[in-house]
């Protein structure tokens, strides 16, 4: 049994076992540790806790009694848990299990990008494996997505089922269950016959996640994105603070909704089981007008893939899988069904509104992917957007009616 206090963090730590034997001596250390401490209270770190007997909860209740509010305790062994659990411990303690460690050594790599990596665990489960490589994602980002992927599911909008936060190889991933299908971009390689079917039901999709309630707070507001993409523009210089200053207002000029935006919505997040759609990746999600969505889309159907396709560097092309006529041809199926209209005239100008906004997006992601481009070079193709989006977005404003 060991009891230690890092002041610094305000960490307590306990190890070992606390029974008849040592609850004394425990009791005592936990006092010397802590005389003369008056910080926040301490969090408790039972990552080396094996057990606790009766006379250990006695003490560890004594010690809860000093504070006016719960103490956390982290790290809680799977039998700890069951004990503070049948005790009632679990109501008197903020108590948070201990992260599973899962090694992904040999484990089949089925997807994944930039900053995760997607392993199959089993023919049931899948682990996403965040990266930190080129983008740092904190626990509490990580248990969020979580959260996310579970309100997700308990909305009744197919996706696949959220399990726990765990540890692989020095990062946090997340357990998901195993959707036995390859995505929309895959099916339509093999299959581009099916692109009809699924676009429709791409956009009937997209139309039931922009019909989904939930409750006002449950994900952050979808403008929030957006507004992160102009930053990152201005934040390297490429657009100036008057240009930043209007994209933002822009974007407040977005009404408000409780329903839900995916924020990455395209052929690679969507997998193909059967007859249906299903909706992964949905970390980025919030909650806002659908005008965001669709802006979002129609920069990676359309403009983002189309001027790839023009550059020969095929990158866009290659991230969501697909050629960028085959994206186009997909996005101008997904728009009438969306909308539920045939009239062109109608459609042109939900087009022209949903392609002045994906200005706003474009711009960080041509940024992202633009790695062998000089500031120079790179500016140019910011101003090829920039300039004429600063007049569109004066009279700009979201597609009335949906
Ligand atoms: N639950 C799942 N079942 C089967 N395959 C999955 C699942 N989740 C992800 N994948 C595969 O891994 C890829 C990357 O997953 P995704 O969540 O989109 O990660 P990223 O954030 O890197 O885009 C997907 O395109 C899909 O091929
Ligand atoms: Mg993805």
């Amino acid at each position: 049994m060991n009891v230690k206090f890092d002041a610094g963090t305000g960490t307590l730590t306990l190890s070992g076992r606390i029974d008849s034997n040592n609850a004394g001596e425990v009791e005592k250390k936990i006092s010397e540790e802590l005389s003369g401490f008056s910080g926040e209270p301490p969090v408790i770190d039972a990552e080396g806790l094996e057990y606790v007997s009766s006379a250990g909860l006695r003490v560890l209740l004594k010690f809860c009694k000093m504070f006016s509010t719960k103490l956390n305790i982290i790290n809680v062994s799977n039998d700890v848990y069951d004990i503070f659990e049948v005790t009632g411990f679990n109501e008197l303690l903020k108590v948070r299990k201990k992260f599973r460690e899962i090694s992904v050594d040999g484990l089949p790599v089925i997807g994944g990008g930039i900053s995760s990596i997607v392993y199959r665990i089993d023919p049931d489960t899948i682990i996403k494996v965040f990266n930190n490589a080129h983008r740092v994602y904190t626990l509490s980002m990580i248990e969020d997505d979580q959260r996310i992927s579970r309100e997700v599911f308990l909305h009744d909008i197919p996706t696949a089922i959220p399990f726990d936060v765990v540890k692989a190889g020095g990062f946090y991933g997340i357990v998901y269950e195993m959707i036995d299908a390859d995505t929309m971009s895959g099916v339509l390689r093999k299959n581009p016959e099916r692109l009809n079917e699924l676009s429709i039901k791409a956009a009937r999709l997209l139309k039931k996640l922009h019909t989904t309630e939930f409750d006002e707070g449950t994900f952050t507001d979808a403008r929030f994105y957006p507004h992160k993409m102009a930053e990152v523009v201005y934040k390297r210089e490429l657009i100036s603070s008057e240009d930043k200053k209007a994209i933002d207002e822009l974007i407040d000029r977005i009404p408000y909704r409780n329903t839900f935006i995916h924020s990455d919505f395209h052929p690679n997040n969507l997998l193909v089981k059967g007859d249906e759609l299903i909706l992964i990746d949905v970390g980025e999600a919030g909650q806002g007008h659908p005008i965001i969505d669709l802006f979002i889309s129609y920069g990676h159907f359309v403009y983002l893939s189309g001027l790839s396709s023009r550059n020969g560097d095929h990158f866009h092309e290659r991230i969501l899988g697909l050629s960028a006529e085959m994206l186009h041809a997909s996005w101008d199926i997904i728009l009438p069904e969306y909308f539920g209209t045939s009239d062109r005239e109608l459609l042109r100008n939900y087009e022209k509104i949903i392609s002045d906004y994906s200005s706003i997006i474009n711009m960080a992601v041509l940024r992202a992917n633009a790695a062998g481009l000089s500031q120079d070079e790179l500016k140019k193709t910011i101003d090829g957007i920039m300039i004429p989006f600063r007049e569109s977005m004066t009279t700009l404003k979201p597609i009335e009616g949906i």
